[in-house]
């Protein structure tokens, strides 16, 4: 039976969006003189007109942050960084309608997901660390509990808010205060978020919304008035970031790309591994950096697997992102796609074998339908580099030790996932696995007690949890 769903979508009316937005400047608005347009990639209507930050907003804004970080906020206890912290995190779940909306029509990922996954979880960041505002000393972190002091942020795309969640939250619970960038597709929930700010009565400079693209990126990075750098987004950038960094003496955290590996062993529940599998991949249209997109199938049960995953996946539901139903909204750019579309291309060109979902796709906006590669070796580009869109790459394996040595085949080293029910197999495969995160029975949960980051191309430093608290603690090395 073939279930038809009729049209169920969220309504806009709970956004305002401004036609033209500034920067967000020690607590004022500061209209820039350059703007940039942000779409809905969903269907290329323009939202509305974003300004391009230039080295002189960028100076503008490190120079409140730390008028901020003297004056007011380094001489407050954590006691009292704490409560703005509960306000704020309040203030967003009292508005989380109105981020979700306006997240998934920025953004172009399904309304079910805003609303169930980045906006809860922003909060949650910011709950998270506002309890250890007043209890730093007690983080058993390798660090003083003293502040860097100006942090300079640059976030990407993929999830806009979360992200500025996971910079900024840990920032203000250490004390320090924060000049951060938003991707340039992705800007409108960061300047949601600066009303937020303004609602909390955060002391003005303490945060600082400076929007723009990679020359607004690099202005913040090199700006000499910053103690800190963290960033979010492709290795390219990153290995940027690190060589502008290398001889200064701000510190770093780097959280990059990823290739992970979700490993099925052969007694694994199948039925649960298939969700898991979809969970992996097409979760955000595959715009994850921790996303499972390499699959390592054990061959006693490859067939069965992919057969299962194929009918799952001719069911998933492609467009609207704002209708309640939808389980894959649209890719974020015109490049994003180009991208994608180009790495398809080498997979088809090198011999894999290609399967796309059948989904009648939009005519307007980026889209792609889901797609899985069968018969993929480790030299294929499509099991080598990040594509960082609905499409899985699979690969078989024999024995455990196989499966161990194709997963850390890669530059990077972010996630990976594991299916098994056998305890020892889990914890025999974790030891071996070179990644930052890695899942059990289970693929991409996240929680802000939780540590996140990478090894090799996937970073440097942890996001999250208390390991994530000592990168905005200055070192405890005497
Ligand atoms: P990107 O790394 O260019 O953009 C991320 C952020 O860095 C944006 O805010 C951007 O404005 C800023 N930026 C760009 N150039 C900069 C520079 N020279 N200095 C400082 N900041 C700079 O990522 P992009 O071009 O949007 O995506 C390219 C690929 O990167 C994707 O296809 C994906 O594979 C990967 N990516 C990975 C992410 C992750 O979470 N690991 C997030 C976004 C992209
Ligand atoms: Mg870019």
């Amino acid at each position: 039976m073939n279930f038809e769903y009729a049209a169920a979508p969220e309504s806009r009316s709970v956004i305002k969006i401004d036609p033209v937005y500034g920067h967000f400047i020690n607590g004022k608005w500061v209209d820039g003189s350059v703007h940039f347009n942000t779409i809905n990639p969903a269907t290329e209507e323009v939202l509305s007109s974003i300004s391009l930050g230039s080295a002189a907003d960028v100076d503008a804004a490190v120079k409140a942050a730390r008028s901020a970080f003297d004056k007011s906020w380094s001489k407050l206890s954590g006691r009292e960084r704490g409560k703005y912290l509960f306000r704020i995190a309040r203030i967003m779940q009292e508005r989380a309608r109105e981020f979700a909306v306006l997240e998934t029509l920025d953004n172009g990922k399904p309304i079910r997901e805003s609303r169930d996954v980045d906006v809860p979880l922003s909060a949650a960041h910011f709950f998270y660390h506002a309890g250890w505002a007043d209890k730093l000393e007690y983080a058993g972190v390798d660090t003083t509990t003293a502040p860097h002091g100006v942090v300079g942020q640059i976030i990407p795309w993929n999830f806009p808010l979360l992200m500025l969640a996971w910079k900024i939250a840990p920032a203000l619970a250490t004390g320090n205060t924060v000049v951060l960038k938003p991707a340039e597709t992705t800007s409108l929930t960061a300047l949601l978020f600066a009303q937020v700010c303004q609602q909390a009565g955060l002391p003005d400079g303490v945060v600082n919304i400076v929007t723009g693209d990679g020359s607004t990126g690099s202005a913040i990075v090199n700006h000499p008035g910053i103690d800190k750098i963290a960033f979010t987004g492709s290795t390219e950038v990153g290995k940027l970031i690190a060589r502008a960094v290398a001889p200064t003496n701000k510190s770093l955290t780097l959280e990059l790309g990823g290739k992970g590996a979700n490993i099925v062993f052969g007694d694994a529940a199948i039925d649960e591994t298939v969700e898991g599998i979809v969970n992996g991949i097409f979760f955000n249209q595959g715009h994850v950096c921790c996303a499972g997109s390499r699959l390592i199938l054990q061959e006693s049960v490859a067939d069965e697997v992919l057969e299962k995953l194929k009918r799952r996946m001719d069911k998933i539901r492609v467009g609207d992102p704002l209708d309640k139903n939808t389980d894959l909204g649209a890719i974020n750019s015109a490049e994003q796609l180009a991208k994608i579309r180009e790495l398809t291309a080498a997979g088809e060109a090198e011999g894999a074998g290609r399967w796309s979902a059948n989904c009648a796709l939009p005519t307007n906006g980026f889209w792609f339908a889901p797609t899985i590669f069968t018969g993929v070796t480790q030299a294929h580009r499509i099991a080598r580099e990040e594509i960082f869109g609905p499409v899985l790459s699979v690969l078989t394996f024999r024995t455990p030790a196989e499966a161990i040595e194709k997963a850390n085949n890669t530059p990077f080293g972010l996630s990976a996932g594991i299916w098994s029910e056998k305890g020892s197999n889990i914890l025999w495969a974790t030891q071996q696995l070179r990644a930052g995160v890695i899942w059990a029975n289970t693929f991409n949960k996240f929680d802000p007690a939780s540590p996140f980051g990478g090894y090799k191309e996937s970073g440097w430093g942890r996001e999250g949890g208390r390991h994530g608290l000592s990168a905005y603690l200055k070192g405890s090395a005497k």
